[in-house]
């Protein structure tokens, strides 16, 4: 189970938690590593796809290995979920925090949905977090091509009504690489961390200038998610991997530089808000 105040403590002290998409034991362990030499915790995530390919238990049990490993709290996250079936499940396998995302439902419908999950996830000690507007571009099942401002008011009717943990927001942050600039609202987030009471939630990390991130983390976010990059470092050293392979079989060359590389970025966005 999660300990219970480590989002609220990084909240608290204007910090935040890197939270990054995982989908093998390699990223996994990488982002552990980087997490454990900043001295910082650490939040894994699984998709709901994720959770499909790798198995919830499996997801679970590695994470609470890397855990132990490196001396370093591990965070178990169900990212994005669309399912309520799939997230009693994640909650009963042992993950630490959910994400319900009613954000393509109607505001009502969010509302009852999230406050029942929240219900239900807080009599097992598993923090819940919710979305509301709408954040562009694609995460998982959801695809949406404008992005739609977290309303300030409907965010406190929500966060009254459900009474969940977190906050996903959307201030002009985007789900996959940015075409263009990234241009976050701080106007918008000012006005949502000073209504809240709450930490916010910041998705769409990849590609947001480090400073712009340090920024919205001393405004009150306090967990930054980060999966596109993970996923194209991932792939870009395979496939550099690949181009100079020297027919030798060894195998743990590749997870090795593979390792190295993800730690790294994932170290780039956790400095910036430690
Ligand atoms: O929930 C996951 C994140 O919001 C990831 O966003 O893939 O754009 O880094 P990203
Ligand atoms: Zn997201």
């Amino acid at each position: 189970m999660m300990e219970h105040n480590l989002l609220l403590d990084a909240w608290k002290e204007g910090k935040a938690i890197g939270a990054f998409n995982a989908n093998t034991y390699d990223d996994m362990e990488a982002i552990v590593q980087a997490a454990a030499e900043l001295g910082r915790p650490v939040i894994l995530m699984a998709s709901m796809s994720c959770c499909k390919f790798m198995g919830i238990d499996t997801f679970v049990m590695f994470a609470k290995h890397l855990e132990k490993k490196y001396g370093t709290p591990v965070i178990t996250h169900l990212d994005h979920c669309i399912d309520p079936e799939l997230l009693y499940k994640c909650v009963d396998a042992g993950f630490d925090y959910v994400m319900f995302d009613g954000s393509n439902r109607s505001f009502e419908e969010n509302c009852q949905m999230t406050a029942q999950i929240v219900r239900d996830c807080h009599e097992k000690g598993v923090f819940v977090e919710g979305e509301l507007g709408v954040i562009s571009g694609t995460e998982g099942p959801l695809k949406s091509d404008t992005g739609v401002f977290t309303d300030p008011q409907q965010m406190k009717e929500f966060i009254a009504r459900t009474d969940l943990d977190t906050l996903a927001v959307s201030i002009g942050n985007q789900h996959g690489f940015y075409k263009g600039e990234p241009k976050l609202n701080f106007e918008l987030l000012e006005v949502l961390a000073k209504e809240s009471s709450i930490p916010l939630v910041l998705h769409g990390g990849t590609g947001i200038p480090v400073e712009d991130i340090a920024r919205a983390v001393s405004m009150g976010i306090c967990k930054v998610n980060v999966g596109t990059d993970i996923r194209a470092t991932y792939l870009r050293t395979v496939s550099e991997y690949g181009k100079n392979w020297d027919g030798k079989n060894d195998i743990r060359g590749y997870i090795t530089c593979l390792r190295d590389e993800i730690k790294k970025v994932a170290k780039y966005y956790m400095v910036s808000y430690s």
